[in-house]
C-alpha cells in the first residue's frame, strides 16, 4: 500500500522530516543535518511516535559518525561513545531508540574496521532499520487487518500511524489495510491531550487517507463505550516488558480499564523493536516527565492561571491482564504467549 506521508528520508548526508510540530496546519519538511538537530527535533516533538524516533536517533548518529573531526580510531571512539549518550537522553520511554542505537553500537564496539569503514556499515544498518521497519507496518497491518468486520467501530489513542514509523503505522495500518480491502471502518479519534497527536496527526492522516474518522476528546471515550459505540481499541505501544506490560501515551491506561469494564477487546500493535525483553513487567519502563507549559496551554494558548502546580508524564503502564492481544508482524499474540514470539 502507498505511503500517507514521508514521516523520514535519509538524504545521504542529512534527515528529511516532517515538522509534526506545525501539523495539521502546515506541511513543511524540514533538514537534520547533525546529531543536534535530530536530538532537538526528538525533544520537541517534530518527529516521534516510537519507531520513527528510533530511526531518526539512528540516522543522528550516523550523522555524528559522518561528521566526526578525527579519523584516529581512539579519538573516533571517544567521539562515538560521546554521542551515544548524547542521543540515548533524548527521551526515555520509546524502546526503539535503545534498540536501533544498540544495533549501531554494536557495529561501532565489535569491529576491526577503520572509522570510515565503521561509518559505512552504520549507514547500512540505518537504511536497513528503515526498511524492516516498513515491512513490519505492512505485516502489522496484515495480521490485524483480519481482526477487523466490515462496519466496526475502533477507537484509538495518540498517534500510531504513518507519522509514527517509516511505513504505514502500527495501530492505523490494519485499518488502512481493511479500508483497501472495502471494509467500512468508522475511528474514533482521542484528541489525546497534552500535545494533541490524535486531533492534529491522527486525524490528518486518516482524512488524507479518506478513512471515516470522528474526533472525541478524551474524557469522552467511556460514554461512547457506555453507549455501544464502540467495538474494539487499538493502539501503539512506546516500551512493552516481557510480561506484556505496555507503556504508550498517556490516557492509554485509562481506556484500557473502560474497555475492560465493558468487555471490548483492546489491542496493541507493535513491532518487535518495541519489545523489551530485558524488563520483567512495566514497573521498569522509564516514564517521561515533560514540561509544564505543555499543560498550561493549547497549541500556544495559556489555560489556566500562572501559578498553578503541574504534572505531566508522558506515558502510562497498561498491565498485561488489560490487553486482549498484541499485534505484531509474526502475528498475533496474547500476552501470555509473547515469549513464544519468533522475531
Ligand atoms: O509522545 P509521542 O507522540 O512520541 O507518543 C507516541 C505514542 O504514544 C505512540 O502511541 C507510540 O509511540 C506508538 S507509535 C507507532
Amino acid at each position: 500500500m502507498e505511503q500517507i506521508v514521508k514521516t523520514l528520508k535519509w538524504k545521504g548526508n542529512y534527515l528529511q522530516i516532517i515538522d509534526q510540530s506545525f501539523l495539521p496546519i502546515k506541511e513543511k519538511y524540514i533538514k537534520l543535518d547533525t546529531i543536534e538537530k535530530v536530538y532537538d527535533a526528538i525533544k520537541t516533538l517534530k518527529i516521534r511516535g516510537a519507531p520513527a524516533i528510533g530511526l531518526a536517533a539512528s540516522f543522528g548518529l550516523l550523522l555524528a559518525a559522518k561528521k566526526a573531526s578525527t579519523m584516529d580510531k581512539k579519538r573516533f571512539m571517544d567521539e562515538m561513545a560521546k554521542a551515544i549518550r548524547f542521543i540515548k537522553s533524548c527521551r526515555p520511554t520509546a524502546f526503539n531508540l535503545f534498540y536501533g542505537i544498540g544495533r549501531l553500537q554494536s557495529i561501532i564496539e565489535n569491529s576491526q574496521l577503520d572509522p570510515q569503514q565503521i561509518t559505512k556499515k552504520m549507514e547500512d544498518e540505518c537504511k536497513k532499520m528503515f526498511e524492516e521497519d516498513l515491512k513490519s507496518c505492512t505485516s502489522i497491518g496484515e495480521y490485524g487487518e483480519s481482526i477487523l468486520k466490515d462496519g466496526m467501530r475502533v477507537l484509538t489513542h495518540c498517534n500510531a500511524g504513518g507519522l509514527a514509523t517509516s511505513g504505514i503505522g502500527t495501530a492505523l495500518a490494519p485499518i488502512y489495510l481493511a479500508k483497501r480491502k472495502g471494509k467500512e471502518i468508522t475511528v474514533f479519534v482521542d484528541e489525546t491531550r497534552p500535545v494533541l497527536q490524535g486531533a492534529r496527526l491522527t486525524m490528518w492522516e486518516l482524512k488524507k487517507a479518506g478513512v471515516k474518522a470522528i474526533l472525541i476528546c478524551d474524557n469522552m471515550a467511556g460514554f461512547l463505550m457506555q453507549q455501544g459505540k464502540i467495538d474494539l481499541v487499538i493502539t501503539g505501544a512506546d516500551r512493552i516488558a516481557k510480561n506484556g506490560d505496555t507503556a504508550n501515551k498517556i490516557g492509554t491506561y485509562s481506556i484500557a480499564v473502560l474497555a475492560n469494564y465493558h468487555k471490548i477487546p483492546f489491542y496493541v500493535a507493535a513491532p518487535y523493536s518495541t519489545f523489551d525483553f530485558s524488563i520483567s513487567d512495566g514497573s521498569g519502563i522509564p516514564i517521561e516527565y515533560r514540561d509544564r507549559e505543555e499543560v498550561k496551554r493549547i497549541m500556544g494558548q495559556v489555560i489556566s492561571p500562572d501559578d498553578v502546580d503541574i504534572y505531566n508524564p508522558a506515558f502510562d503502564i497498561t498491565p498485561h491482564n488489560l490487553i486482549t492481544a498484541f499485534i505484531t508482524e509474526k502475528g498475533v499474540f496474547s500476552p501470555d504467549l509473547l515469549t513464544n514470539i519468533n522475531f
